[in-house]
């Protein structure tokens, strides 16, 4: 079983709108309306990638009716803890024209300790030992960043097995809970250790230091760049693909997908490592927050080049 988590999910309304401009009347050219949030992309990359998860978090309103009925139709299970205020939209600006992505966010509403204790009840009640729980994206005003940290420890005391996707406070203390697996960035990884890099073997050391203080596997994304995956036995870099770049939402997000598909598969570890890079790429050549394309992947996990270091 995979579960994963959105605390703050949102609506991706991603219009199509050539030459935007601002202090004018911008006419839409196509629009699309797609569950957003880290937890729920790893939920719809899981589904297209054939693996079942449950889908939880927080959601309120139409707004999130309406995400629920989405993840529904996709045939992805939901169990959510519904709250009073509308969950948000995140509208997304692609000018095919000026060639920008415009992306307009608005806050999430604050969330009290009980709807939280709710929505860990909810985790707690779905997995068992060995079960993955990603854990992703930001926590909500009011949250605090143990939040994840907190949960981490106390899933990890029932045998689950903790993917988390954070950044800043939420990554450092969840971090230092022994998660199973992180997936930081470069940057992120930086906020991390509370340094720069220098080069990739340096990075690659950091991630090791990380593996060494009980941290399962550090997976640290490089963009166009590709990644390093890093556990006890193995530092793997996967090159990066060249591929159409269309919007690079959700390639983080596909990339855990992977990692816990793989995972939950009994698949090798290299062989997950090739897939995360190959999903990854896919997903950067959809525009707004699609899954990837599982023909694309198929072609592209011809070119992948994975090397020991
Ligand atoms: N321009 C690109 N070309 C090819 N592959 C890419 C590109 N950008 C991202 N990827 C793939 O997606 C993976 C994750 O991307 P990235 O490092 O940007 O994640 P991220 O910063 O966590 O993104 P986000 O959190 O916004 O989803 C990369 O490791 C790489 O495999
Ligand atoms: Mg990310």
């Amino acid at each position: 079983m995979i579960v994963t988590v959105t605390l703050t999910p949102a609506l991706d309304k991603t219009v199509v709108l050539p030459a935007f401009h601002v202090d004018q009347v911008n006419r839409i050219e196509s629009l699309r309306l797609d569950p957003g949030g880290k937890g729920i992309n790893v939920s719809k990359v899981l589904d297209a990638l054939g693996t079942r998860s449950l889908a939880t978090g927080i959601l309120g309103g139409g707004t999130g009716r309406y995400i629920e009925k989405s993840l529904k139709d996709m045939g992805i299970a939901c169990d959510f803890v519904w709250v009073e205020q509308e969950t948000r939209t995140n509208l997304k600006v692609i000018d095919p024209v000026e060639h920008t992505n415009t992306d307009i966010n608005e806050p999430g509403a604050p969330v009290a300790p009980a709807v939280l204790e709710a929505v860990f009840d909810k985790v707690k009640a779905a997995v068992g030992p060995g079960d993955i729980v990603v854990l992703a994206g930001k926590a909500p005003a009011g949250a605090g960043d143990g939040v994840f940290a907190d949960w981490i420890a106390r899933l990890n005391a029932l045998g689950a097995q903790c993917y988390l996707d954070a950044d800043a406070g939420l990554l450092i203390q969840g971090a230092a809970a022994k998660p199973a697996l992180i997936k930081p960035n470069d940057v992120e990884l930086g906020r991390l250790l509370g340094r720069g890099f220098d080069g990739i073997a340096d990075m690659a050391a950091a991630a090791r230091e990380l593996v060494k203080s009980g941290i399962g596997a550090v997976v640290v994304s490089l963009g166009g760049d590709g990644a390093l995956f890093v556990t006890r036995d193995q530092i793997l870099r996967g090159h990066g693909l060249k591929v159409a770049v269309q919007s690079t939402v959700g390639a983080g997000d596909s990339m855990m997908a992977s990692m816990a598909h793989g995972a939950a598969t009994g698949m090798a570890f290299r062989d997950t490592c090739a897939l995360a890079m190959a999903v990854s790429a896919a997903t950067v050549m959809t525009p707004g927050t699609q899954a990837a394309d599982m023909n694309v992947v198929k072609e592209l996990l011809k070119q992948v080049k994975i090397e020991e270091l």
